[in-house]
């Protein structure tokens, strides 16, 4: 409990750091809540085995709740694009496979880990800071590296709700996947937030999002 709570401490330290030297790359004014994180980790399948990649694990809350609910035998695999960060990971969270690199490389991110499928992939990546491309290109990398039947979330916050940017990755979001549907919102969140989850349909594996 106490390496815990210690790691949490530097967590917090560790985002807000990042986001004074980084702000553009953050997209965030503080670290997602315990809450909001047992939300995004709500799509981690019980089956043994499982594989569950994070994209943008940050100063780590999600991570935290991934493994929390990953049953025994699961991979959990966290890409992050901040040094800062990664290196955060690595010191706090030995039990995580944090692989330095851009979500949207995942294909050839996972290739290399040697993994073929995701059973799960949770993100909190700042959509909005993508131009139109760039979040169609990042959906792309994610449905294609999700098994048939996968589930995905996506951590929001309310204020970037009525942004164009985000209206666009809400649409992007329909026509990748088969069912859309949200959790929350937690009011309690610095900024509330709510968390969007899609499937695959049963046998669908991806890569057209256009
Ligand atoms: C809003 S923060 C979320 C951090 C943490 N998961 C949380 O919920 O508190 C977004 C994270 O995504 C990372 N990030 C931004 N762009 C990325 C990209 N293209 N690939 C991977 N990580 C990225 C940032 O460095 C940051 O750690």
């Amino acid at each position: 409990m106490l390496s815990r709570t210690r790691a949490t401490t530097g967590d917090t330290r560790t985002f807000l750091g990042a986001i004074i030297r980084n702000p553009h790359q953050l997209g965030a004014i503080a670290p997602s809540s315990k809450a909001v994180a047992r939300l995004a980790a709500s799509v981690v399948p019980d089956t043994p085995g499982a594989v569950v990649v994070e994209l943008g694990a940050g100063g780590g809350v999600i991570s935290d709740a991934i493994s929390d609910r990953l049953p025994p035998g699961g991979r959990q695999i966290a890409v992050e694009l901040n040094d800062d960060m990664v290196h955060h990971l690595r010191g706090s969270r030995p039990w995580l496979e944090v692989i330095a690199g851009d979500a949207g490389d995942l294909g050839a991110l996972l290739a290399k880990a040697g993994v073929t499928r995701a059973d799960a992939i949770v993100s909190s990546l700042p959509w909005t800071l993508f131009d139109e491309a760039q979040q169609a290109h990042v959906l792309g990398e994610i449905a294609s590296s999700l098994a048939p039947g996968g589930r995905f979330s996506t951590v929001t916050t309310l204020t970037v709700l009525p942004l164009p940017r985000f209206r666009r990755f809400r649409a992007l979001l329909d026509r990748t996947f088969a069912t859309v549907g949200t959790l929350g919102p937690v009011w309690h969140n610095v900024p509330p937030a709510l968390v969007y989850t899609a499937t695959l349909a049963a046998g669908e594996r991806t890569t057209d999002n256009g």
